[in-house]
């Protein structure tokens, strides 16, 4: 199967390098209008350079879209109709396959993809929806491809904005990033705040992870009522920190629904 990117950007490279690095030697091209990332990534993955967007989307049998969203329909418009039975997905958030099945002509079949660039160590979580007219064997494939970089969880499209919004190692960094500040500003040196912070986030999931106790339950280990971490986390529930966290997922929700162009 050969496997041709849109854009060679920044997904495109974890992607890559996840590929490569879980010993998928398989056919890959990329197009890009830019020739130096071309060149980086054929020298850095092995990837096929077709700087022509036609050559390159005649060679696919899998065609993955991963340029900014708001370039996506311009890009699908200058292809046109594919000639071959083409296995479609688009990474592109935000925009819904009812604006992406009437693209291409009747031989693409579509699928959209959510992965992260955590993808690279092959530790991903990619969330997949397929259109209804594709055939098991394609969503297999397109299943297959992201299972080499981590997980792949097929969810339905209602729910792509949300796991789009709730799902990104930046959520992650923030985290990192704001409990650190706060121990720095109160006296931690710089150092240890981030080394603190980020052993805090990165222990309990391991922790969650490797005991499989429920969340509650470690919850209720890590804080001995009427102790610090108690009292930390009844700060947090009081000054409303539940809700700046369903605020901020409906502020990309938002923003997710703002991507679609009406169709
Ligand atoms: N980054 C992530 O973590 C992530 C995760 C999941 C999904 N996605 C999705 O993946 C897509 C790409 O994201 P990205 O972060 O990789 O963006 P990016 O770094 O900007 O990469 C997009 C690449 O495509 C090129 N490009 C744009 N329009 C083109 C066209 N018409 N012809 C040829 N090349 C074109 C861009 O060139 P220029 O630089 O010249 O514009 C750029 O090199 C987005 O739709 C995003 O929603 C990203």
């Amino acid at each position: 199967m050969k496997i041709v990117f849109l854009g060679g950007g920044h997904i495109t490279r974890a992607l890559l390098a996840g590929l490569r690095d879980s010993g998928d030697h398989r056919f890959i091209a990329v197009h890009d209008r830019n020739a130096d990332k071309l060149r980086r990534l054929q020298r850095d993955f092995g990837a096929v350079a077709e700087p022509d967007l036609r050559r390159a989307v005649c060679l696919a049998d899998m065609l993955l879209v991963a340029v900014r969203p708001a370039g996506v329909h311009d890009l699908l418009a200058q292809i046109g109709r594919v000639e071959r039975p083409t296995v479609a997905v688009s990474l592109a958030a935000g925009l819904p396959l009812r604006q992406l099945r009437h693209t291409l002509g009747p031989q693409a079949r579509w699928a959209r993809a959510m992965p992260s660039p955590v993808c690279r160590e092959g530790r991903g979580l990619t969330a997949i929806t397929c259109d209804r007219a594709m055939t098991a064997r394609e969503r297999n494939l397109v299943r297959g491809l992201f299972a080499r970089l981590g997980t792949a969880v097929v969810i339905p499209e209602r729910e792509f904005d949300v796991f789009s919004t709730a799902y990104s190692p930046s959520q992650g960094y923030y985290a990192v990033n704001a409990l650190a500040t706060a121990a720095r500003k109160l006296g931690l040196n710089a150092k240890v705040a981030r080394l603190a912070a980020a052993h805090a986030l990165a222990d309990a999931i391991q922790e969650w992870r490797a005991s499989g106790a429920s969340l509650e339950v470690l919850m209720q280990e890590a804080a001995t009522p009427g102790g610090i971490a108690a009292t930390v986390m009844a700060a947090k529930d009081r000054d409303g920190y539940p809700k700046i966290m369903e605020r901020s997922l409906r502020a990309g929700i938002e923003r997710a629904q703002q991507m679609r162009v009406r169709g």
